[in-house]
């Protein structure tokens, strides 16, 4: 390790390792954040050379978290598990569920110490209880699964929104994506949802493979799938309109932008 920063995780002091590239890091500094190394930085550098909208995708995807939190919490889903969460950044998924439901619940899953370290520190003081950082890797659905802290603030009893917003295209096939959606789904009850995002080459082949190719480069995994593939991973629910859409065109707020970014799907469905 080049760098190191140490932290406090729950009771645990957590070290993290700055020397090389990290995903929630590369992806706090495309949405402008200030928690990234120059690794980081250098990383994201490179992604941009594939992809010099990168930021706005990445824009584009928090847009499309938010509008599919608010959609979930109308529709009243009051329990989430935000699996691959990502840095605190404006407009976390419990603030805009608890802004519509003050009751909604969410467990945050990361297997990023960095963002559970900032995450606990940020959040502590102002939860009653209703949201829990969990330290799980996507990789491992069963061990996620029998986490007593998921078990303590979601009910697998009542429907549950399971959301994989920015996560599933840094799973390749041999981490088993559709094994994780698999197993979240056998879990939560029928009425549950699953909300998505994911990476795609279908409509700017050169660029997603350049992207993919960069994040690779830089020991971070990456895999955009093709529309169909994102369709096998998400065939367990029901799409509900407009189905699999790019990010910007998944229930807009006003006009969709004529530049919108041709890289990321977005879709959201329910359990039958
Ligand atoms: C691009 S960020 C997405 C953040 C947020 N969901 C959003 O859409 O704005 C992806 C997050 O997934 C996390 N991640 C990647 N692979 C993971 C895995 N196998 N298990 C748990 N988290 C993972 C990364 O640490 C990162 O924080």
């Amino acid at each position: 390790m080049s760098e190191e920063f140490v932290g406090q995780s729950g009771t645990a002091p957590t070290v993290i390792d700055t020397s090389t590239a990290h995903i929630a890091r590369v992806y706090d500094y495309f949405l402008g954040g200030k928690d990234n190394f120059p690794a980081d930085r250098e990383a994201a550098a490179r992604i941009l050379k594939g992809n010099p909208g990168m930021r706005d995708t990445c824009r584009e995807q928090r847009e499309f978290l938010r509008r599919a939190v608010r959609f979930l919490t109308r529709a009243g889903i009051r329990q989430f598990i935000d699996i691959g969460t990502g840095l605190p950044t404006q407009e976390n998924t419990h603030e805009v569920a608890q802004a519509i439901a003050p009751d909604a619940r969410v467990a945050y899953i990361d297997n990023d110490p960095i963002v559970l370290a900032h995450a606990r520190v940020l959040m502590a003081d102002r939860d009653h209880g209703r949201t829990v950082f969990i330290h799980a890797d996507a990789r491992d659905p069963r061990a996620l699964l029998a986490e007593p802290a998921l078990r303590g603030v979601i009910d697998f009893g009542q429907p549950v929104a399971v959301l994989l917003i920015g996560i599933l295209h840094f799973m390749e096939d041999r981490d088993r994506p559709g094994d994780l959606i698999r197993a979240m789904l056998e879990a939560v009850p029928s009425g549950s949802y699953l909300a998505a995002s994911h990476g795609t080459p279908d409509f700017a082949p050169r660029m997603g493979d350049a992207v993919q190719a960069a994040y690779q480069a830089s020991s971070m995994p990456c895999r955009v799938r093709t529309a169909a593939e994102v369709g096998e991973l998400l065939a367990g629910v029901e799409l509900v309109e407009p189905g699999l859409v790019l990010l910007a065109e998944w229930r807009p707020d006003g006009p969709v932008p004529d530049d919108r970014q041709q890289i990321t799907y977005a879709a959201v469905g329910r359990k039958p």
